[in-house]
C-alpha cells in the first residue's frame, strides 16, 4: 500500500509517438438535420433495377420529385451542413429560390459525384455519416430539374435547419484561444500552419468532446488536433509560438507514460463538433498543449483568423482506450517524375483480437488510389476502404458503423498509388519532379491510421493487450527503420510494460550506444533494472540520467523514491522537497512527500500533501492511492471518519477492485460499526472469493458482532482456501476454547 508509483506506472509502458498529421476524432454530431431524410444507402441490386428500368413505362410511371417532398429533405440531409450562410460551401442552399437558381450546377454535381464530397467507394467499407447520394436520390433530382424544379406544397416543405454560429453543445467547461491572430494573405498557394494553445489549468480533465471556432470558417479547410504532452514543440519556438508555426505535419511526444492518444481529434468545418463514444474521453493535464495543425484556403480577401477551440468535459476518466494503429511506407516514397502508377506498401499480422472503430488514410497531392484490406486467419477478405481518386482537400476520418471484428492473426494490408505525371490535375510541379517523402505539402506520405479497441478486457496476469499492438506496431515500424529512435524507445516501454525487462533493457541500451545523452533512455533503463531486482545498479543509473537532464523532473523522483524504499525517509524527504522547486505540480511528488512524511510519522503534514496532490490528480489509479494513504494518515491521527470517508471515495473510484472494500471494512470495524465492516467485507469477498485472509478478516468481525457460528464457517473456509494460513488456525482455536 505504502509504494509510490511513478516508476511502477511508469513500467506500464510507451511513449513518445510519432504521430504525424495526427490524432483526430470521427464522432460527428450532424448539426440540425431533419434524421427522417436520410435515405437509405444504394445497394447493388437497387442500381441494377434503376438501370433496367430506364426508359421503360414503370420509370415514366414515377411521380415528379417536388422541393416539399423530395428536395429539400435531400439538400438538408446531404448538402447545406456546407451550403449555408457562413459555412463551408460557396453559396447557401437553404431556401427553394437558393436550389432553382443553382438547379443546372446542382444535377451536373451530383450526376457527377464531384458533390457531395465523399471519397470511399461503396461496399469496400460501411461508414457512419456516409454523404453519398443513393441512386435513387439523383435520381429524385434528375427528375426535379427535368420537370423545371416544381416546388410542391409550400406548407408542406420541411423548416430548414438551423446552424449555430456560436458552441453547438452549449458554452463549454474550457476555451482555449489562439494566442495571437494570424494574417491570411488573399491569394496564392494553400497554406498549412500550426496554432499552438497551451493547457492553462493545474488539474487533469478527460474531455468527452470539443468544438473548433475557427473565427473565419470558410477558409480552414480542414484540422487536425495533437497532443504535445510535454510542450515541446512550444519550447522549440521559443520567440514565434504565439504567431504559430508553418508546417504541414509534425510530430509530437507523447510524454513518459503510456497513455496512447488513441483518439481522431479531426475536425471539418461541416462538423463542428467532435463527440466522443461513451466512455472514451480523452485527457488533457497540466503541461499539455494543444497543437491545432489546419490547411487554409486563401480567400480572395486578406483575413484574420483567431481560433478557439471548445472542450467539454467528462464527468470520469475513460473505461475503454482506444489505440491508433499505423500502416506506413514513407521509406518507399521515391517518385519517379512522369510516373503515373508509383504503389507501395505495407502490412501488420495483429496479436490480438480487435475491433476497428475507424480509418484515416493520408497522402499529399500525388495519392491516386488508396485501398486497405484485412485478410482473416480464416482466409476470408475484409475490405477496410476503397478510395479510387484520392483528393487531399476532401480528405477525412471515416468511422465504421459498426466496429469491424479482426481476430489474432489477422494481417492488414494497404496500397497506395501515386500518380507523377502531368495528367494529375493536382500535380503541385508541372512538369512534374521527382518526389520523395516529406513534411512540405509537395513532398508526399504514405500513411493510413487505424483506430482499434482491443475486442478482449486484459486477461489476469497477461499484459494490456495494446501493449502487444504496440509491440508488433514497432517492431513493424523497425523492419522498415531498423533506427528509427523513436519506434526502438517505444518498443523498449511496450516491452518493459509486458514484463519483459530483459528485452527491454537490451533495447535501451541499444540506444544508449548511439545516443549517450540520452537522459529519458537512461531513466528508462533506471526502471527496468529496478523491476529486475537491482535497485542498487538502478540508483547509478538514475543518477546518470539526473546528471544528463537535471530539468527532468523522473529520474531524481525515482532516486528520492529509492531513498523511501531503502527506510531513508528523510533523505527521501529533502529530495521531494527540492523536486517541488522544478515539479510543483507533480502529484506524484506530493505523494512521494506524503509518504516520507508518513514514514516519519508526521502525519499531519503528510495528510496536506496527499491532499494536494488529489486537487491535481482527482482521479485514476494514482487518486485511488491517494485516497487509501490518506486514509492511513487520518487512521493514525485518529480521525477514524475522515479515514472512513476516504476509503469511501476509494471504493467509488475502483469498484471491481476488492482490495479498498477490506481496507474500509478493517476502519469501519476499528470504529465499532460491524455490521457495516461485515457488509464491506462481504463486498470484497464477492469480487475475490479465493482470499483467505479476507474471510479470516470477515470470521474476525462476525465474532466480534457475536455470531459466532458464522465467524466458525469464515475460519474454517480461510482454511480450506489457505490449510497454511496461521492467523485463521489460532482465531478458530480461539473460537472454539471460548465456548
Ligand atoms: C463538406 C462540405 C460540402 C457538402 C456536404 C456539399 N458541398 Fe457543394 N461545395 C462545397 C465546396 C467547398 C464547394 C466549392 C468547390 C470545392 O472547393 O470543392 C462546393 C461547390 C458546389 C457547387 C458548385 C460547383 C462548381 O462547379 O463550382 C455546387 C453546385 C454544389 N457544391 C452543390 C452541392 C450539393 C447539391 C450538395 C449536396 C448534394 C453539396 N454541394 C454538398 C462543399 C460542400
Amino acid at each position: 500500500m505504502l509504494s509510490p508509483s511513478k516508476a511502477a506506472s511508469f513500467y506500464a509502458g510507451a511513449a513518445l509517438f510519432a504521430i504525424a498529421a495526427s490524432s483526430f476524432v470521427q464522432y460527428r454530431l450532424p448539426v440540425g438535420v431533419p434524421i427522417a431524410a436520410a435515405k437509405e444507402d444504394p445497394t447493388r441490386s437497387a442500381e441494377t433495377v434503376l438501370t433496367s428500368t430506364q426508359g421503360t413505362p414503370a420509370h415514366q410511371a414515377l411521380p415528379v420529385a417536388t422541393w416539399d417532398h423530395d428536395i429539400a429533405p435531400l439538400l438538408y440531409a446531404k448538402c447545406t451542413s456546407c451550403h449555408h450562410p457562413g459555412g463551408a460551401g460557396p453559396f447557401s442552399l437553404l431556401s427553394y429560390e437558393d436550389a432553382r437558381r443553382w438547379a443546372p450546377q446542382i444535377l451536373k454535381v451530383t450526376q457527377s459525384r464531384f458533390m457531395p464530397p465523399w471519397l470511399p467507394e461503396p461496399g469496400y467499407g460501411d461508414f457512419a455519416g456516409s454523404r453519398r447520394l443513393s441512386d435513387k436520390e439523383l435520381e429524385l433530382i434528375k427528375s426535379w430539374v427535368a420537370a423545371g424544379t416544381p416546388m410542391g406544397n409550400t406548407e408542406d416543405a420541411p423548416a430548414p435547419p438551423s446552424y449555430p454560429s456560436q458552441w453547438t453543445l452549449g458554452q463549454p467547461d474550457l476555451v482555449l484561444t489562439v494566442e495571437e491572430p494570424y494574417r491570411l494573405a488573399p491569394g496564392g498557394e494553400d497554406v498549412f500552419h500550426n496554432f499552438i494553445l497551451p493547457y492553462p489549468l493545474r488539474i487533469t480533465h478527460y474531455i468527452r468532446a470539443l468544438e473548433i471556432l475557427p473565427s473565419v470558417p470558410s477558409i480552414v479547410h480542414h484540422a487536425n488536433i495533437l497532443i504535445d504532452r510535454t510542450a515541446e514543440f512550444r519550447r522549440q519556438h521559443p520567440l514565434d509560438w504565439k504567431q504559430g508555426i508553418a508546417g504541414m505535419e509534425l510530430t509530437v511526444d507523447a510524454g513518459d507514460s503510456f497513455d496512447p492518444d488513441g483518439h481522431f481529434l479531426f475536425w471539418k468545418p461541416d462538423t463542428p463538433v467532435v463527440i466522443e463514444p461513451a466512455g472514451m474521453p480523452w485527457r488533457l493535464g497540466p503541461g499539455n498543449d494543444l497543437i491545432l495543425n489546419t490547411h487554409l484556403k486563401p480567400s480572395g480577401k486578406s483575413e484574420n483568423i483567431q481560433a478557439e477551440i471548445g472542450l467539454y468535459f467528462a464527468d470520469s476518466p475513460p473505461t475503454q482506450m482506444p489505440m491508433l494503429l499505423e500502416l506506413d511506407r514513407d521509406d518507399a516514397l521515391d517518385i519517379p517524375a512522369g510516373r503515373s502508377n508509383f504503389t507501395v506498401e505495407d502490412e501488420m499480422t495483429l496479436p490480438v483480437d480487435v475491433q476497428v472503430l475507424g480509418i484515416y488514410p493520408h497522402a499529399h497531392y500525388l495519392g491516386k488510389e488508396m485501398q486497405c484490406w484485412a485478410i482473416l486467419p480464416d482466409g476470408k477478405k475484409e475490405w477496410l476502404i476503397w478510395i479510387r481518386n484520392w483528393d487531399i482537400d476532401r480528405q477525412s476520418v471515416y468511422s465504421y458503423k459498426r466496429p469491424v471484428l479482426l481476430t489474432k492473426g489477422t494481417v492488414v494490408h494497404m496500397r497506395f498509388t501515386y500518380d507523377n505525371s502531368n495528367m494529375n490535375p493536382h500535380n503541385p510541379h508541372d512538369p512534374p519532379v521527382r518526389v520523395k517523402a516529406g513534411n512540405r505539402s509537395e513532398d508526399e506520405m504514405a500513411h493510413l491510421w487505424l483506430q482499434v479497441l482491443p475486442a478482449n478486457p486484459q486477461k489476469e496476469h497477461q499484459p494490456d493487450p495494446r501493449l502487444l499492438l504496440e509491440e508488433m506496431w514497432m517492431r513493424s515500424r523497425l523492419r522498415k527503420m531498423p533506427n528509427d529512435y523513436i519506434s526502438l524507445y517505444n518498443l523498449g516501454t511496450a516491452l518493459a510494460g509486458e514484463g519483459k525487462t530483459s528485452a527491454a533493457a537490451d533495447i535501451f541500451r541499444k540506444i544508449l550506444r548511439a545516443k549517450p545523452d540520452d537522459g529519458r533512455s537512461w531513466n528508462a533503463l533506471g526502471t527496468v533494472t529496478e523491476s529486475m531486482g537491482d535497485w542498487k545498479q538502478a540508483q547509478e543509473i538514475y543518477k546518470k540520467a539526473a546528471a544528463i537532464e537535471p530539468e527532468n523532473c523522473d529520474a531524481r523522483f525515482n532516486l528520492a523514491r529509492l531513498d523511501l524504499r531503502q527506510d531513508l525517509p528523510s533523505e527521501a524527504e529533502t529530495s521531494f522537497r527540492a523536486l517541488l522547486g522544478s515539479c510543483p505540480d507533480d502529484p506524484d511528488v506530493r505523494n512521494g512527500l506524503g509518504l516520507a512524511l508518513l514514514a516519519r510519522e508526521q502525519y499531519a503534514p503528510a495528510q496536506t500533501e496527499f491532499l494536494r496532490a488529489l486537487t491535481l490528480n482527482p482521479s485514476g489509479a494514482l487518486a485511488l492511492d491517494l485516497h487509501e494513504h490518506l486514509a492511513f494518515a487520518y487512521v493514525q491521527t485518529g480521525r477514524l471518519d475522515d479515514a472512513i470517508s476516504q476509503l469511501r471515495e476509494a471504493v467509488n473510484l475502483a469498484r471491481a477492485d476488492p482490495a479498498p472494500h477490506s481496507l474500509l471494512a478493517q476502519v469501519l470495524a476499528q470504529a465499532g460499526q460491524l455490521h457495516e465492516a461485515i457488509e464491506e467485507e462481504k463486498s470484497a469477498l464477492r469480487l475475490n472469493n479465493k482470499d483467505a485472509e479476507g474471510w479470516n478478516s470477515l470470521a474476525v468481525y462476525e465474532a466480534r458482532s457475536g455470531d459466532k457460528e458464522a465467524a466458525r464457517q469464515g475460519f474454517e473456509q480461510a482454511l480450506r482456501i489457505d490449510p497454511n494460513n496461521l492467523r485463521a488456525r489460532a482465531n478458530l482455536s480461539h473460537l472454539i476454547e471460548k465456548r
